[in-house]
């Protein structure tokens, strides 16, 4: 066995940096020309280049992080000015020196001089460029003659740099990035060759190349030509590619000084070992990841905060870095983008760090879900309805936010460069209407659990109507009390109106309820029938409790209620004082039966339904008034005012059992624990956790094309 080493190899920092300098030092410098305020005209045109420049660098500056990281809006532009700007400086520095020398345009004494000629020693240092500023360096005076004059002889540059005083800490950074070759070896690598006379392998070698990241004067870090590489290659056989890992892993920074880059590149690492795995990830390379994570973020917190620096050689004159105790948290909340970029990477939950060459089988399949699935009222649905498929299952563990998982739960908050299984949740919008329907179609991991497939045949579709996956947003009902008698409807329903405190004795419920967000015309135009026949026979007319409907009334008439929850439970509370509820559908479409049923049933109300048909395979039609199977609207109406008006036809409606018995209709409601699928069947939780975790062993995932683009290029980062 024979050991090679490789070198990451970046300037640091950057060549943006030495602009920064520039800008830097000239702000301090334009003051001693300001207060001067010398007429002469070279004074005056050096003064006002100067205020220009200082002015620009400013804006460059805000732009910029220490390291040189810019931010990437509209930075060239602004770049590009203040580069001419400092140019412009040159000139006219250069012009004056020609004709007497810049020194005639300071003040005649006082430490505004003394600072001013520090700053243009530094600057003339600077914009040397590095060659000729090496060979000062070399020089016992490297600053210039005069310089330490101005200074008692008692100190040394050592202690002035120590002193605090700013611009003896740049005169510390210019020395040290001065000193600095071009590109400075970054990490060293070491690769253990099993056979010497064989050399690398061919991935080895190109790796290897790749990693020498060329940063600055006008060459960019690649740092995503080297995850598009191990994107692309890592898939031979295990033993070389663990092996190889652990080389990247245990890689040692060569040269310490530019922490920051060091965190990019183990990001980039993280990013490559993490999401874009084209087979399912392997327990070695769960624990690369965050191993690779760690680092990143080690580096990260050194070059931010210094702790941990003695690796650091960084300063000849030893100007230390930063001491401030500022916790990750804080970066991670920053805007600068390796760091919230590292914050999206951190995993919620560190694995143990087991010794590699362990069971396959030991590392669980992770369901995770977004957090910002959360409805109104703070209810997280994919969170509940993924502890009912999942939760307790052996071998199986419930992460949230985690964008890598093996099985993910969605809506509309989609991982990013995903490469596990996919199950998409219908919310009442099908794959076609929410937007996902291109996803779902190409990527062969994905599973839909609604009323309709995705376009082709690629997702496995489990039909079932939204009727039953409401149950996952809601925050007071499981779906078995759609099983029980009305009684317990009624006063769960009363309970919760009341805030959960005693329930009142029955109030006498009004007649009939209208809810609705969207005023369609076939609702309304019931609503006002509805109305008008009961009022004919004495009773009240159908209460609105939204905007639909009567559009005399105000809002506040309409709601009593307060907000209280979320939309369902809402609505169920509000329909518990009334007898009947108009839940007709948006519109009719195949299983489109939606939360709107239910909610009349889980309030003790009889629903008043207009939609599909297919709510006959899930409600018993004893138990609601169906519209579509009346003649017409009128005939439907003048039925629910005879059933409002005879107290045994109601009472039949609302003893009559909620879902029917033959059939599906259990088993449709059967993702949740509470209820069982009829017959002894397998409930859909047993089927979806099943289809989900084979396609996760079968390892069809693959990588989903880049639905959501990463924010930015690591790349952009050294521009
Ligand atoms: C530099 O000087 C030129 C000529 O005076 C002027 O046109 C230009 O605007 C200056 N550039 C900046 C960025 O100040
Ligand atoms: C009931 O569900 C099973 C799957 O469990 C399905 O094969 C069958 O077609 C369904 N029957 C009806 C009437 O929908």
């Amino acid at each position: 066995m024979s050991h090679q080493y490789w070198r990451l190899r970046a300037t640091c920092p950057p060549a943006a940096s030495r602009y920064i300098l520039a800008a830097t030092i000239i702000f301090a410098l334009q003051t001693a020309f300001v207060v001067a305020g010398k007429e002469e005209a070279r004074c005056r045109a050096v003064r006002t280049t100067m205020v220009r420049a200082a002015d620009e660098a400013l804006g460059y500056y805000t732009m910029s992080h220490p390291t040189g990281a810019l931010q990437a809006a509209s930075r060239d532009d602004v770049r590009k000015r203040a580069l001419g700007a400092v140019h412009n400086v040159t000139l006219a520095l250069a012009d004056v020196n020609e004709h007497g020398g810049f020194e005639r345009c300071l003040p005649e004494a006082g430490s505004d001089r003394t600072a001013a000629q520090i700053s243009y020693a530094l600057l003339d240092m600077l914009l040397r460029g590095r060659p000729k500023a090496r060979e000062r360096l070399r020089t016992l005076e490297p600053f210039g003659t005069g310089v330490p004059d101005l200074f008692s002889d008692s100190l040394s540059w050592s202690e002035l740099v120590h002193s605090g005083w700013p611009v003896f800490r740049l005169a510390a950074v210019i020395e040290s990035e001065s000193r600095s070759p071009l590109t400075t070896p970054l990490l060293g690598m070491r690769l253990d060759v099993q056979d010497a006379s064989e050399g690398c392998p061919y991935n080895h070698e190109e790796v290897g190349h790749l990693m020498v990241l060329v940063a600055g004067e006008g060459i960019t870090a690649r740092i995503n030509d080297v995850r598009d590489f191990l994107r692309n290659n890592f898939e031979g056989e295990q033993t070389t590619e663990t092996r190889f890992l652990l080389d990247i892993l245990y890689a040692q920074p060569a040269s310490s000084s530019c922490q920051a880059v060091l965190a990019v590149v183990y990001a980039a690492l993280a990013d490559a070992l993490q999401c874009h795995w084209k087979r399912p990830r392997s327990r070695a390379t769960h624990i690369f990841a965050d191993a690779v994570l760690d680092r990143a973020q080690k580096f990260a917190a050194i070059a931010f905060t210094g702790e941990g620096a003695e690796a650091r050689s960084g300063f000849t004159w030893g100007a230390g870095p930063l001491k401030d105790a500022t916790p990750m948290a804080t970066f991670f909340s920053s805007r600068w983008p390796v760091l919230s970029f590292l914050a999206r990477l951190e995993p919620r939950r560190l694995p143990k760090q087991q010794p590699l060459g362990g069971q396959e089988a030991e590392w669980p399949a992770v369901v995770s879900w977004s957090t910002r699935e959360e409805e109104l009222g703070g209810m997280n649905w994919a969170e509940r309805f993924a502890a009912e498929v999942f939760g307790d299952l052996p071998g199986i563990e419930l992460v949230a936010d985690l964008e890598c998982a093996d099985i993910y739960v969605y809506r509309s908050k989609r991982p990013v460069n995903f490469g596990g299984v996919l199950i998409f949740v219908d919310g009442e919008k099908d794959p076609g209407d929410s937007e996902q329907d291109e996803l779902l179609e190409k990527y062969p991991a994905s599973i839909v659990v609604g009323p309709q497939p995705a376009s082709g045949n690629t997702a496995l579709h489990f039909a079932v109507p939204y009727a039953a996956l409401s149950f996952a947003g809601r925050q007071h009902h499981s779906p078995d009390l759609l099983s029980a008698p009305w009684r317990a409807r009624d006063s769960t329903a009363r309970a919760m109106a009341n805030g959960g405190l005693a329930v009142h004795p029955a109030p006498e419920r009004r007649f009939a309820a209208y809810l609705a967000f969207k005023c369609w015309p076939h609702r309304e135009r019931f609503f006002s029938l509805l109305s008008d026949a009961a009022r004919s026979r004495g009773l009240t007319g159908v209460d609105t409790l939204s905007r639909c409907g009567d559009s005399d009334a105000s809002e506040g008439d309409r709601r009593q209620d307060r907000y209280s929850q979320n939309y369902m439970d809402d609505a169920v509370a509000l329909f518990s004082h009334y007898k009947f509820a108009l839940v007709f559908e948006n519109h009719m479409s195949p299983r489109y039966v939606t939360e709107k049923i239910a909610n009349a049933y889980l309030a003790g109300a009889v629903p008043i339904f207009w939609g599909s048909p297919f709510v006959l395979q899930v409600f018993d039609p004893r138990s609601f008034i169906r519209v579509n199977s009346f003649d017409n609207f009128e005939a439907a109406a003048k039925h629910v005012v005879d059933v409002a008006l005879d107290p045994v036809a109601y009472k039949a409606y609302l003893q009559a059992p909620v879902l029917r018995a033959e059939g599906n209709a259990s088993w449709y409601f059967s993702w949740h624990r509470d209820m069982s699928a009829p017959d002894g069947r397998p409930s859909l939780r047993e089927q979806l956790a099943e289809a989900a975790l084979e396609k996760h062993r079968a390892g069809i995932g693959g990588v989903m094309p880049a639905i959501e683009r990463r924010p930015w290029y690591y790349a952009e980062l050294f521009r």
